[in-house]
């Protein structure tokens, strides 16, 4: 009997110690991310793709990532390297890896490089690729089997979900007292090539099959809100609510990309739910972005993109948020799109010089939890200085982000050579955020190319504004019709916030605030400024 208290105390006390897993919180239209039951922002760097399969390799790396402020690593987990023999599982690289994160008090983000990266199989272990009579190749239109496993195979499945959960299993083993990992993402930029659709006999067969019900009830349960792109396939066809896919979404490359969203979806879901059961962070899956001129199958097809939104929702529900990577120019657009889930986690963006005002406007504009230029080891030494820059800021105001994530206090302007200016409303103040070398003071603003400029601007009550940023010059007006209302600039300090108590620095008025007409933050310049307004007639 005592025996058995005494175990009921262990086991009690065990629990009592054990301390929440990282989630996701909803704080009105946006997520947190709550790590130690404290909101956290990702100020990621996601390592080169083999970096992370060679401890040695990255003892140079782990210094660099603290220059730049990384404060956490997206770092793959190589599913040839964790099961060299089908189910013997050999995880003392990934334990490296924990250990080392942990001694530059750094987090992870691993990346499973499971069935899928850039949607070949190259990931799988060599047991698996040599077996292919077992574990089925996806086939291109022409019957061509590619290194692409197919979503088709229950055998690819159960393969991947094995693995998978012996991965989480361990790190639920080794880490759940610490916490190192936050998240995982699910395969990387899942996608179909050379041809829209998987044509192995088992996806011709499917292809033939009725549309799930639980897609055709996702589509009309929200008829009014899908994506235009879906709801005008099967507008086109009269709205049926039973049939095959080409009844439902008529005959075309639109339906054979939709059909593999859903059976890719439909996948990954199933190794997410067995991968949370043994240990429940929160998932995500990647996704190339799509270029405008090219059709499915050119480009990695149906994974999880805006277009295609409707059918992974429906298909994977388990699946906590879908996340862009960023190889193209149209940032805007596409965050817009990804931020309508009511959460932006950039897992990767091209690391060039503009990523840290990118990532300024990420965590000050759409109010996400994370951003991570892609192979952070090698960007030049001007990006990694634009990172570190931008990473020191959000940490100074990170109390701030935090308290007004999810309100109007929270904004932010990005602006470039294309995009000049960008205006913000505050109550009744309207910010005019130009980029700093429209005033041509500058012998810069002859250059071809400008940095990018941006600002992260907190309301703290009516009159009183924080204002972080790199290359801009704002101005300010009143929202009321009457032409006499003005506003003025009462005072505006520079400074810094250290420990999160304000230091101000010089009082910035003069030709600094141009006698009072303008708060800026030079070219080149990474600053946080105070600044205080008030408005007259
Ligand atoms: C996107 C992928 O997700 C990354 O792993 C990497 O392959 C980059 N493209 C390009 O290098």
């Amino acid at each position: 009997m005592r025996a058995i208290t005494f175990l009921i105390l262990i086991i009690f006390s065990v629990s009592s110690w054990a301390k929440p897993l990282p989630f996701l919180k909803q704080k009105n239209q946006i997520q947190q991310l709550i790590v130690d039951g404290k909101p956290y922002l990702i100020q990621g760097g996601e390592l080169g793709n083999s970096s992370a399969s060679r401890m040695s390799y990255m003892l140079p790396i782990w210094p660099k990532l603290k220059t730049m402020k990384v404060n956490t690593v997206l770092a793959p987990v190589y599913w040839e390297l964790i099961e060299p023999q089908q189910g013997k599982f050999d995880f003392r690289l990934l334990d490296e890896l924990i250990v080392s994160a942990r001694q530059h008090d750094m987090k992870l983000v691993l990346l499973w490089f499971g069935s899928w990266k850039n949607s070949m199989s190259s990931y799988a272990p060599p047991w698996l690729k040599r077996d292919f009579r077992k574990f089925a190749r996806a086939r291109a239109k022409n019957g061509q089997p590619q290194e692409i496993l197919t979503p088709f195979s229950p055998a690819n499945l159960a393969a991947d979900i094995a693995a998978f959960s012996a991965l989480m299993a361990h790190v639920k083993e080794v880490d759940s007292q610490q916490q190192t990992v936050l998240m995982i993402q699910v395969e990387n930029e899942i996608g179909m090539l050379p041809s829209a659709r998987d044509h192995h006999p088992l996806a011709n067969d499917a292809f033939t099959r009725q549309v799930p019900s639980r897609l055709v009830k996702h589509l009309e349960k929200n008829k009014q809100q899908l994506q235009p792109h879906v709801k005008t396939l099967w507008a086109n066809q009269g709205y049926p609510s039973k049939g095959d896919w080409q009844t439902i979404f008529g005959q075309s490359i639109a339906t054979d990309e939709i059909f593999m969203a859903w059976h890719f979806a439909q996948y990954v879901n199933q190794i997410v739910q067995a991968g949370k059961k043994i240990y429940n962070l929160p998932m995500f899956v990647n996704a190339a972005l799509n270029r405008p001129d090219k059709l499915p199958g050119e480009y990695p097809s149906a994974g999880p993109l805006p277009h295609v939104f409707d059918v992974w929702q429906a298909g994977a529900a388990d699946i906590d948020f879908f996340s862009p990577d960023f190889y193209n120019p149209r940032f805007r657009y596409w965050s817009d799109l990804y931020a309508r889930q009511n959460a932006l986690f950039i897992p990767e963006i091209r690391f060039d010089e503009n990523v840290g005002a990118k990532s300024l406007f990420t965590f000050g504009h759409y109010h996400g939890f994370g951003f991570s230029p892609f192979s952070i080891e090698s960007g030049s030494a001007t990006a990694s200085k634009h990172l570190a820059a931008a990473y020191t800021l959000v940490k100074q105001i990170e109390p701030y982000i935090h308290q007004y994530q999810g309100t109007t206090h929270l904004k932010a302007a990005l602006v470039s050579k294309a995009e000049k200016s960008s205006q913000l409303h505050f109550s009744e103040y309207l910010f005019n955020v130009k980029h700093d070398l429209t005033l041509g003071w500058s012998e810069e603003a002859e250059n071809e190319f400008w940095q990018e400029g941006a600002a992260i601007i907190v309301q703290l009550n009516m009159n009183e504004f924080i204002v972080s940023g790199t290359n801009v010059v704002i101005t300010f007006s009143h929202t009321s019709q009457n032409a006499e209302r003005r506003v003025g600039i009462e005072q505006i300090f520079e400074g810094e916030f250290i420990d999160g108590k304000w230091h101000p620095g010089r009082s910035l008025n003069g030709d600094q605030s141009h006698q009072g007409r303008h708060l800026r933050i030079p070219y080149g310049r990474w600053q946080t400024q105070k600044l205080t307004l008030y408005s007259y007639q």
